[in-house]
């Protein structure tokens, strides 16, 4: 077998088995992350929209709310685990699997069956870098 050949051959068996051994051994995340997690530089996030960032297992959803500035929420729902997005047109965080709705500004549960508000994060500056951590 030529040098070419057992290359290719190589790199062929590692494109293969390199997503299954991602698949059995994922890397591990922390559940909730121990400190601050970046998420962006101050001013990043313009007034009216958002972001969603990954924190530890868990997506996190950061609101620039006009009236009230920078917000955060871990986004899962509280009812059963789906991810909840922020509508502007509506102002609402909203879970679209059974359309539970939650107020921005303190993440309070407005209708539907979630039976919870969203957990709160806590949003810090450093320098000109934005960071997000769970609530002391
Ligand atoms: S999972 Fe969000 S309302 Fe049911």
């Amino acid at each position: 077998m030529k040098a070419t050949h057992r290359l290719l051959a190589t790199t062929g068996i590692g494109v293969l088995l390199g997503p299954l051994i991602t698949y059995f051994w994922p890397a591990r995340l922390e559940e909730t992350p121990s400190g601050p997690v970046a998420i962006g530089k101050e001013g990043s996030i313009p007034a009216a929209s958002s972001k969603t960032v990954q924190f530890g297992r868990h997506p996190a959803l950061v609101i620039n709310i006009e009236e009230k500035g920078l917000v955060s929420y871990i986004a899962v729902c509280t009812h059963f685990a789906c991810i909840v997005k922020w509508n502007p047109v509506s102002g609402m965080i909203e879970c679209p699997c059974h359309a539970g709705f939650f107020d921005p500004r303190d993440g309070s549960v407005i209708s539907g069956p979630p039976p919870a508000p969203l957990e709160k994060l806590d949003i810090s500056i450093d320098g000109d870098t934005l960071y997000i951590m769970s609530e002391v």
